[in-house]
């Protein structure tokens, strides 16, 4: 049984359940919060009025709690306004919460070597007839950043197909999608098989492209594996290693540029480790090739910066955080570009490789995901 008490001369509200707790509430977040059909649209739910008519001094003239109903008035409006306690309840703020620099949604979880054995890995065919395996396979993409999709179609602009089983592409300056070549010869390695550091792609862009489909066409050549690290595994391993060092990749922009060709210029300023007001960790942008010169970082804290930006490459460069897989023919791996850097091995032999990339966004990939996670299951579980 859950009681209702008016507090502040109405500026507040505490509700009681059964074992004493206290649950806290201010009477303009409740009425704010109102989902009446004078307030918000019952058919999308948006709201149809604007704080500016809401009064400031609005209070609680009135509380009482029917079953699951919690039943306010309030003045100076004089409405009666009905609450789903459960609602209430589920988005209750009043916590102390203490949470430390760099804490992460609890849908996701960051990996290392280990993930190798258990790396999402759907099949295409399934997937695109199969809700419950689309949910899955998304699931897994979205808690780890990165998952591979095996027997597609082997043919060109077939990784379209993969981003409408969730999303949309995002066209750039390299196109809808980019060709990524190469023949391999063995007499010339150094130069056309090199392996890349893992990175995370165009951080000169703002907004970056929030996901990376890379879809293989052929591979006939050794080696040139892909591979890829969880950024944000990185970040908080920098962190225990050396607070300090986390600290100063949060705190100060990097600059990223690319002016590559004709008519681009992007240019960014964000930092490498990316946190939210509250410190949760919500980017990793990390890509030698692209970085422009340090110029917002103190001469008191720039050699602490270099310190740390060197410690973070080793960590990204450590086996015991990488997962690596070979992409055949039909295969494609899609990663979380704000968070999991991806990286090529080194080719060891003769051969073509013929992969094609895009770019589409994480927002809409979590909006389908979320949506079939809102409907029943198909199958009986
Ligand atoms: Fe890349």
């Amino acid at each position: 049984m859950i009681s209702a008490q008016v507090t502040e001369a109405g500026r507040g509200l505490c509700l009681r359940d059964e074992t004493g707790r206290r649950t806290r509430f201010h009477a303009i977040w409740l009425r704010d919060n109102a989902m009446d059909a004078q307030t918000r649209n019952a058919g999308n739910g948006q709201r149809l009025i604007a704080l500016r008519d809401i009064a400031a001094d609005t209070r609680i003239a009135a509380a009482s709690v029917e079953g699951a109903t919690l039943q306010l008035t309030f003045s100076p409006e004089g409405n009666t306004i009905g609450y789903d306690l459960d609602w209430l309840f589920a988005n209750a703020y009043d916590h102390d919460r203490h949470r430390e620099p760099g804490w992460t949604d609890p849908r996701i979880e960051t990996w290392d070597t280990g993930l190798q054995s258990s790396l999402t890995n759907g099949g295409f065919a399934r997937i695109s007839r199969d809700r419950d395996a689309l949910r899955d396979w998304l699931s897994g993409l979205a808690r780890h950043g990165v998952a591979k999709l095996s027997g597609g179609p082997v043919e060109a602009g077939a990784l379209f197909t993969v981003v409408d089983l969730f999303g949309y592409v995002r066209e750039t300056n390299y196109g809808r999608l980019f060709e990524v070549r190469t023949e391999v010869n063995p007499t010339n390695l150094a130069y056309t098989g090199l392996g890349l550091q893992a990175h995370t792609d165009n951080p000169y862009r703002d907004p970056v492209p929030t996901l990376q489909v890379l879809y293989c066409l052929e591979s006939s050549a050794a080696g040139g594996e892909n591979m890829v690290v969880d950024g944000f595994a990185a970040a908080l391993r920098l962190r225990r290693e050396n607070p300090a060092w986390f600290d100063v990749l949060a705190k100060y922009c990097a600059r990223f540029e690319y002016a590559g060709s004709a008519g681009v210029c992007l240019r960014s300023r964000r930092p490498m480790i990316e946190l939210a007001p509250d410190g949760e960790l919500i980017a990793i942008r990390f890509n030698n090739r692209s970085a422009a010169a340090t110029t917002d970082v103190p001469y008191d804290d720039m050699a602490l910066y270099y310190d740390a930006y060197r410690r973070l490459g080793e960590i990204i460069d450590d086996p015991a955080m990488e997962v690596t897989f070979r992409l055949d023919p039909g295969e494609c791996f899609v990663v979380d570009n704000t968070r999991v850097l991806h990286a090529r091995k080194a080719y060891s032999g003769a051969g073509t490789r013929w992969l094609q990339g895009c770019y589409a966004d994480k927002d809409g990939l979590l909006s389908t995901l979320a949506a079939l996670e809102a409907e029943p299951r198909m199958a009986a579980e």
